[in-house]
């Protein structure tokens, strides 16, 4: 098993994204591998702290600017301390939402556009992209269905079903375009269904 494994989980509230995290540790663990499994914004200290930041509700809100600064200050840090001695030492890591998500929340979601969020995922990680990506994708008002029995809905469990809408198109837009590193699994069916659909994918990319 040469070669970097980087993978990462994407998709909107309730798509099934850390279902499939146990997934893909179970597929790992099969192959030999210990995956680090890790997720955004967070994954380490500070990175936590600006999770605190974004995801809490807040007097006045945020500009959409400042939100996706502080998203790509998060996985500056996740990258330095986590990532990049995880995959140099050759560990699978296996991280729930990268920089796609901020191409689609904050690009599509917040209106800022996928190229200006696109261009600072180059200046963060010029050198480093997810050997695959899975894209969970479902309808919305069925992924926000899955997320209501959450407790407090935080900032962005908040919005409503048209930011989701704008969310998913710009997920289905990076995978139109990178088509090769995103693989789109329909999480609308049965858990089984999905489990299958993510095996697949990891067989074809990383198997035998
Ligand atoms: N295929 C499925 N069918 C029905 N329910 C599911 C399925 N997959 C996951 N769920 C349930 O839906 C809810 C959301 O799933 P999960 O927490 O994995 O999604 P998520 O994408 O991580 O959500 P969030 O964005 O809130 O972190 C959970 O209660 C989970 O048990
Ligand atoms: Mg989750």
């Amino acid at each position: 098993m040469g070669g970097s494994h980087f993978i990462t989980v994407e998709g909107i509230e309730g798509a099934g994204k850390t279902t499939a995290i146990d997934t893909i540790r179970d597929w790992v663990q099969a192959q030999g591998g210990d995956p680090l499994l890790t997720r955004e914004p967070g994954g380490t200290a500070l990175g936590e702290e600006l999770r605190d930041v974004l995801l809490g509700h807040r007097e006045g809100g945020m500009s959409a600017e400042a939100e996706v600064l502080l998203m790509f200050a998060a996985r500056a840090e996740h990258l330095d301390r986590v990532i990049r001695p995880a995959l140099a030492a050759g560990r699978w890591v296996v991280c729930d939402r990268f920089t796609d998500a901020s191409i689609a929340y904050q690009g599509m979601g917040r209106g800022l556009g996928i190229e200006r969020v696109r261009s600072l995922g180059e200046w963060v990680h010029p050198d480093l992209a997810p050997d695959l990506t899975l894209w969970l994708d479902l309808p919305v008002t069925l992924g926000l269905e899955r997320a209501a029995g959450r407790s407090r809905p935080d900032r962005f469990e908040s919005e409503q079903a048209r930011f989701f809408e704008a969310v998913r198109s710009g997920y289905a837009a990076i995978a139109e375009q990178e088509p090769a590193r995103v693989r789109r699994i329909d999480s609308s069916g049965t858990p089984a269904r999905v489990r299958d659909g993510i095996n697949a994918a990891l067989e074809a990319r990383f198997g035998g």
